[in-house]
């Protein structure tokens, strides 16, 4: 008997549980590169930045650009830009983007080397 409540209670929750979670699927990178065009202007193509101004997203961690986009989005994290560019996207978009640039691989070296775009 205890068993057996326990697997209904289990299939219960489960069931509840699935009803209520959005239908979101999985992270897409590929879904999130047809996206980022929006974003290349300033982000570049690739996830390096056209401007030292500006931050490289390419290899960054997936939790960390999710939150900050959704930051963004919900306004605790203030830019003009970024809080317009956040606001029209949905959270398989913001998770979508993020799965993308989280995908870029990226190469580091020891520190002390000029930066490759600045020279400095
Ligand atoms: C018009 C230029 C511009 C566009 C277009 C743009 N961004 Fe940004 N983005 C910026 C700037 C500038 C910052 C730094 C803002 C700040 O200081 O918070 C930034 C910051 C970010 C950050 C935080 C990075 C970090 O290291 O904390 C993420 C993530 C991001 N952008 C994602 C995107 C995505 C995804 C898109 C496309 C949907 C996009 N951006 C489009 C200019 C832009």
């Amino acid at each position: 008997m205890r068993t057996s409540f326990a697997g209904t209670f289990g299939l219960l929750v489960c069931g509840a549980l699935g009803a209520v979670a959005p239908a979101y699927a999985a992270p897409s990178a590929k879904a999130g590169a047809a996206i980022s065009a929006q974003c290349a202007a300033c982000h570049g193509n690739n996830g390096i930045a056209v401007a030292t101004n500006m931050p490289n997203l390419a290899g960054q961690n997936y939790a960390y650009l999710l939150s900050q986009l959704e930051a963004y989005k919900n306004g605790t994290r203030k830019n003009p830009l970024m809080n317009e560019m956040a606001k029209p996207l949905s959270q398989q978009q913001m998770q979508d983007l993020a799965a993308y640039f989280a995908s870029i691989p990226i190469r580091v070296g020891p520190p002390g080397r000029m930066h490759p775009r600045t020279g400095r």
